[in-house]
């Protein structure tokens, strides 16, 4: 198997410009040696300061949204071609947070899949069930549907510029991980939907990554699991130590 695990901070809305320093001050020496790719999502306020920290480094930088429009009258949005220029890598679209305050759908994850895609931004697509849907049996249902809206029109050749995020959102931010059987079943039902979308040779190139409460105590587990290729870390992201001893279990 030849993917790269990609272990991915998502700050959320945390950290000013100041505090963004004083972090990747700390963070960047302890990843340097890393065996997998590295990418922090911070907040757009922080994006500047960030990418000058980041120069030179094996750390890449992420935004936490696109809107899919070029431009125009979108208070309070960004657009594709504002990460561009600002040397963004990778965004993260549809995060569960999305979906559930601010009305974020499969058809509106398409589109700023769509947008970040044309303006060549690795879109970080976030999939997962709520717990409501875990307890009806729902789970496979809810991921393969939402892995066919986000991929919906998207050319086979776009792929390799496309991380998954599986998360279920019962295990974010509550200390609640799925357990690593749990999380590298679900995710290989999600390949399984890429494969049929795809055919095999995409679905084994495409990283998927595990996200809710990856911590340096569970990472070692969730790694080791053949169809996980990383993960998307939220809270213990904002720890420099706990992330790069997160990093260092991506191997
Ligand atoms: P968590 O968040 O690690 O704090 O659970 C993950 C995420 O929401 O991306």
């Amino acid at each position: 198997m030849s993917r790269l695990p990609i272990i991915a901070g998502n700050w959320k809305m945390n950290n000013t410009v100041k505090e963004t320093k004083a972090l990747l001050t700390e963070l960047l020496p302890l990843v340097k040696d890393a065996a997998c790719e590295i990418v922090i999502c911070v907040p757009y306020t922080s994006i500047a300061a960030a990418k000058k920290l980041m120069r030179g480094t094996n750390v890449k930088l992420g935004a936490e949204n696109v809107h899919w429009a070029e431009k125009g009258a979108f208070t309070g949005e960004i657009s594709a071609d504002m990460l561009k220029e600002l040397k963004v890598a990778y965004v993260i679209i549809g995060h569960s947070e999305r979906r559930q305050y601010f009305g974020e759908t499969d058809e509106t994850v398409n589109k700023r899949v769509k947008a970040a895609l044309s303006r060549k931004l690795k879109p970080i697509i976030c999939v997962g069930e709520t717990l409501a849907e875990r307890e009806s049996g729902r789970t496979d249902e809810v991921v393969i549907g939402q892995t066919k809206g986000a991929f919906d029109g998207i050319a086979k050749r776009e792929l390799k510029n496309i991380v998954i995020a599986y998360e279920p959102v019962w295990a974010i931010g509550t200390g609640r991980t799925a357990t690593a059987d749990d999380a590298d079943n679900t995710i290989a039902v999600i390949r399984k939907a890429v494969k049929k979308l795809y055919g095999s040779a995409a679905a084994e190139d495409i990283r998927i990554q595990y996200g809710g409460s990856m911590n340096a105590k569970n990472a070692d587990e969730l790694m080791a699991k053949p169809n996980i290729d990383g993960g998307l870390i939220g809270g213990a992201s904002l720890k420099a130590v706990d992330f790069a001893k997160i990093v260092s279990a991506a191997k």
